[in-house]
């Protein structure tokens, strides 16, 4: 390494007042890199002039004029800081080789040595700034990126390069719309989920908060959030845009998990209700089919018991009374049927997801709903799949589901009509099917659109609309799918499909 001499220079002062002690400080706090000045004595006719006692407090040899100053010391050179009396006789008195700084020039190099300490002060507070600026950019963990009024990446912190999975020198001086979301051009102001922070800030000249969406893969999504900051120039123009960006994703997603979850809660609620709804419709229409036994077992008991009366039977007697009992057997078991059907599906039941025979469900409910469709004269046809169809699932779910298909039927033939259940399994054995086929009035093209909205209903009287949202929520719960066609005054057709067990 080689070490820059130093030019030096031996500088003695005439005139001690106050514009000399402003100069001994000036240069008791500056240094020069290329100069080694010393001031080697200061002289004044008052001892007591506040810079000629700053000389002596500094070691600096003061003397009572400029002859002495002269005999006493060697200077280069001697400032005049007098205000001009003496400069002509310190020229002509002055040793050749003795150079005179008139005091204008002395005020030039007291100026000269200021900006050069302000110099220096900036330059230490700059290296203060990168220190501050380093730290924070490195050990934040937020993704830091700084920006041009272009768009062109400047600088970007670890955490930033981390979370766009790139290195530095692939970032730096790209366009950030490129490298984070693969686009050639900014950001469409119309995308909510990805405006763009810059322009924002550039057009309104003040910060601006933004959360970004982004699909890293299907079933991936992370969310930022930005913030962008204006970085002002010495003409207080925009010169650059800082963007923080924090990672939101686990926030965000809680709090989607968390929604979900007491929508599940309100969904499991809304089922529980609307089986309810659903009973007290079987519950109006086998209340008739209960009737009906009972008016017959009641007359038999009539007979039985004028029977009892006689003191022997014959055998004529002994005939009808069987025939009796058999019928009464019969018809308390068709009761019995009916109110342990209703019973079976009024119970409150937790979710239980098993195999389960899809025509075994519609037998059952089938048996629910004859009486209801016979009452409102609706011919059924079935046509179920000889072979058990079997899927994974909750029979009470999915047997809600096929009545709310079948009150829907019922309820679009007022007058009557006929209503078919089909069933079984597609090509690739990987779906079962059923279908559900009416006569009725059919669902029109404005309506389709939202018969499975909660709430839709078309039903002056008694429809809460939840049938079919709740048919769709059950049937997505087991990863099948339901389809509708329907004719206007010809009839409709749900049909589902739902996963095969094999
Ligand atoms: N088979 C069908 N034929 C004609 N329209 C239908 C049929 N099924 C559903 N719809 C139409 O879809 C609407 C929504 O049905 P959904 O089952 O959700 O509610 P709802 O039947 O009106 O009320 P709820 O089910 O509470 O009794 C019905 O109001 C009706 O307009
Ligand atoms: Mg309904």
């Amino acid at each position: 390494m080689t070490v820059k001499k130093k030019f030096s220079l031996n500088l003695g002062i005439v005139g001690g007042g106050r514009a000399c002690l402003y100069f001994l400080n000036l240069l008791e706090t500056t240094s020069f890199p290329d100069l080694d000045l010393k001031i080697i004595g200061v002289c004044d006719i008052n001892p007591e002039a506040k810079g000629m006692i700053k000389a002596e407090k500094s070691g600096i040899p003061t003397f009572k004029n400029f002859h002495d100053l002269f005999q006493n010391t060697t200077p280069d050179a001697v400032i005049e800081l007098t205000n001009n009396k003496s400069l002509s006789e310190l020229i002509t008195l002055r040793p050749d080789h003795v150079g005179v700084i008139e005091h204008n020039i002395g005020r030039l190099l007291r100026t000269l040595f200021e900006m050069n300490q302000n110099l220096i002060r900036t330059k230490e507070q700059a290296v203060l700034d990168k220190g501050y600026y380093e730290i924070l950019f490195q050990q934040t963990n937020l993704g830091v990126v700084v920006l041009d009024l272009e768009f062109n990446i400047v600088d970007a912190n670890q955490v930033y390069l981390d979370a766009c999975k790139k290195t530095r020198n692939e970032v730096l001086g790209e366009k950030c719309f490129k490298v984070i979301k693969g686009f050639y051009a900014p950001c469409p102001s119309d995308l909510s989920n990805a405006e763009c922070p810059l322009m924002k800030t550039l057009n309104t000249g003040k910060p601006s908060h933004i959360i970004h969406e982004y699909a890293l893969s299907e079933d991936k999504t992370k969310y930022f959030s930005i913030s962008a900051y204006p970085i002002k120039g010495l003409d207080n123009k925009i010169t650059h845009i800082i963007e923080l960006w924090q990672d939101m994703t686990s926030e965000i997603t809680e709090k989607w998990e968390n929604k979900v979850k007491r929508i599940h809660s309100d969904m499991k609620k809304i089922i529980q209700e609307d089986r309810l709804v659903a009973l007290g419709k079987l519950v109006a229409s086998s209340v008739h089919e209960i009737n009906n036994p009972i008016q017959g077992l009641l007359t038999f008991g009539y007979i039985i018991k004028d029977m009892a009366k006689k003191v022997v039977l014959d055998k004529k007697d002994m005939e009808h009374l069987r025939e009796f009992s058999d019928h009464m057997t019969r018809e308390l078991e068709r009761c019995g049927n009916i109110v342990s059907g209703l019973l079976a599906f009024s119970r409150e039941s937790v979710l239980e997801f098993k195999n389960t025979d899809i025509n075994d469900l519609l037998q059952m409910v089938l048996s629910l709903t004859r009486h209801k469709l016979e009452l409102s004269d609706i011919k059924l046809e079935t046509s179920l799949c000889l072979d058990p169809l079997i899927v994974y699932g909750d029979k009470n779910q999915l047997q809600q589901c096929f009545l709310n298909l079948i009150f829907n039927a019922i309820d679009a033939m007022p007058k009557g009509g006929k209503m078919s259940i089909s069933s079984g399994i597609k090509k690739d054995q990987k779906e079962v099917w059923i279908k559900i086929n009416d006569n009725g009035c059919g669902i029109s093209e404005q309506d389709m659109e939202h018969i499975f909205d909660p709430f839709f209903t078309t039903k002056e009287e008694g429809g809460t609309g939840l049938g079919l949202s709740i048919v769709y929520g059950i049937i997505k719960d087991h990863k099948g799918d339901v389809g509708v066609e329907s004719n206007p005054g010809k009839g409709t057709s749900f049909l589902i499909s739902l996963p095969c067990v094999n």
